[in-house]
């Protein structure tokens, strides 16, 4: 049975504010208990309700996604993150994967990252930091409850998510995740962007399979099932899921929105355009990819169209290839039906350039080079991959990421698999330098496969002619995360400082506001969920 399109309202996630306000008006640290729950979630008007892991202030208010937090810059968030699922998963998991295995048999590991905050190592949700219901059991890298999150960064969109090795996947499956802002009124307010709770949106989007019964699907049957019984290299589902409606609708008004696009998809890319000739703003262009746990902030003006309705659609190829040349059949992600009445005049606007001062990337200053070469493995005789790893080592091997404090360094990220990933760095942000293909790709990846140096396999040789890739003008910012070309090295400059950590400051600090050096440390990894659980990640220890 074919669910329909276009008859579940968008809902807004309940919004959680993560500073208090004093009687005399003055802004304090906020303490918020969020819990994870065993519950149900209606996905679409026909399919009965869908068992989930929801986050929740409690119970009854758990929401898939979770609730959309508001933070305050510059006042700390704490967050006591409360596991309350039961002794067993309901998705499929795999005990051969590396580090779930260690959480024997009691309960549901998880841990939270906040995916873009800079917060102390201990707040980071380091995926060997999980713990099970009542703290039972307990990752080798766990710390106490509450996560601080500081705050002391430039405002703008992150999110939270199980980050558990071995199961984010089936754990963000299962509805473990939300959008979290940083706001900074004085900052935003003369940009005069679309604003309040009915123009500023968060779009969180997802794909998902389901069974007639409501129940999430996902394969039991590794691709693999002799090396690893369950786990599948990419989990891809055909409907598309935002909100936690499948293809909901949305009524606009004919003027300005903001929307927040969050792809918190396992594997799924999502290239986006508007039909009626809708622009997306900010981006200034009439589509962009985003990789799974990327965010795109853009303002669409639907008074451009002149349409009743306009569907946004999704064009990219699952698996995503790598050439944005490549395009699919569109699918519709969700419809906007644009409403008449001009009650009042829409006077947001479109500044020409949002925050000032951010350092531009330079080269120059790096301290270091790293070689960061992404691998995958597959069975002898087959092209099914078993798993992925980062410079040839497991995750569980010893650190070798051993950055320095206060300084840059120019990583070049050596993709010699068929496909394309989202690289994601804790704590630090980058920037693109530049992307240029391998020639003889076959050839360096079996002198890499054997010796894992690319200095020794004569990369310069190979990149010597290469492609250039040119990086469009929206991903040239500070970024977390970036999607890395196949057969192609992706140079890009890694911050180990933070951009300012407050708006008094200049420009950049060069110390993070807190001791970056100590607790149970930072990781990288691709951000394809079904990779990173299988060890596409590795450690990172930030050092003085
Ligand atoms: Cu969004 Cu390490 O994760
Ligand atoms: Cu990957």
């Amino acid at each position: 049975r074919r669910l329909e399109k276009f008859v579940d309202e968008l809902p807004d996630m309940p919004r959680l504010r993560g500073y208090g306000v004093t009687e005399g008006g003055a802004l304090v640290a906020g303490n918020l208990t969020i819990g994870m729950y065993d519950t149900t979630w209606k996905f679409h008007r026909d399919l009965p309700a869908t068992r989930v892991f929801a986050y929740g202030a409690s119970r009854e208010a758990a929401t898939v996604p979770g609730p959309t937090i508001e933070a305050m810059r510059g006042v700390p968030t704490h967050v006591t993150w409360a596991n309350h699922l039961p002794a067993s998963h309901f998705l499929p998991w795999d005990p051969t994967l590396a580090t779930a295995a260690a959480a024997g048999a009691r309960g549901v590991p998880t841990v939270v990252h906040l995916h873009g905050g800079v917060q102390h190592s201990s707040s980071d949700g380091h995926s060997l930091a999980w713990f099970t219901a009542g703290l039972a059991a307990t990752g080798p890298r766990f710390s106490r409850p509450p996560y601080a999150y500081p705050n002391r960064q430039p405002p703008g969109n992150l999110w939270y998510h199980d980050h558990a090795m071995g199961l984010t996947r089936v754990n963000i499956l299962a509805g473990l995740m939300g959008a979290y802002r940083v706001v900074s009124p004085g900052e935003e307010a003369p940009l005069n962007l679309p604003s309040g709770e009915a123009f500023d949106r968060n779009l969180v989007l997802f794909d998902r399979d389901f069974r007639a019964d409501g129940a999430l699907f996902m394969n039991r049957t590794g691709n693999n099932p002799d090396v690893h019984p369950q786990w599948q290299p990419e989990y891809f589902g055909s409907v598309v899921v935002v909100n936690g409606k499948a293809w909901p609708y949305l009524r606009v008004r004919r003027r300005r929105y903001r929307f927040r696009i969050l792809n918190a998809s396992n594997a799924r890319f999502f290239r986006l355009s508007l039909s009626g000739g809708l622009r997306f703003v900010h981006v200034g262009s009439d589509s962009f990819l985003v990789a799974p746990s990327e965010i795109a902030d853009v303002v669409v003006d639907f008074a451009e169209s002149s349409a009743g309705a306009a569907v946004l659609s999704n064009d990219a190829p699952a698996p995503y290839p790598g050439d944005p040349g490549d395009k699919a059949e569109p699918v519709a992600v969700m419809k906007f039906l644009i409403e008449d009445a001009a009650t009042e005049p829409d006077t947001s606007a479109v500044p020409a350039s949002l925050m000032p001062h951010y350092p531009r990337p330079d080269a120059r200053e790096a301290a270091a080079t790293r070689r960061i070469t992404m691998y995958e493995y597959t069975k002898n005789g087959t092209d099914e991959p078993t798993h992925l790893y980062l410079n040839a080592r497991s995750y569980m091997e010893p650190v070798t990421e051993t950055p320095r404090e206060g300084t840059s360094e120019v990583w070049e990220v050596i993709n010699l698999t068929d496909d394309n990933h989202p690289l994601h760095v804790h704590l630090a942000l980058f920037a693109v330098l530049e992307q240029r293909s391998l020639r003889r790709v076959d050839e360096f990846r079996d002198c890499m496969v054997r010796r894992n140096d690319a200095g020794a396999c004569g990369m310069g040789r190979h990149l010597a002619g290469g492609r250039r890739h040119v990086v469009p003008p929206q991903e040239r910012g500070w970024k977390n995360v970036f999607k890395v070309r196949p057969s192609a090295v992706t140079r890009i400059l890694v911050r180990f400082k933070p951009l300012a950590s407050d708006d008094a400051s200049p420009e950049e600090d060069s110390r993070f506001p807190f001791d970056v050096t100590t607790g149970p440390g930072y990781v990288y990894h691709c951000h394809i969920l079904d990779h990173e659980d299988n060890e596409m990640m590795r450690p990172m220890k930030i050092v003085r």
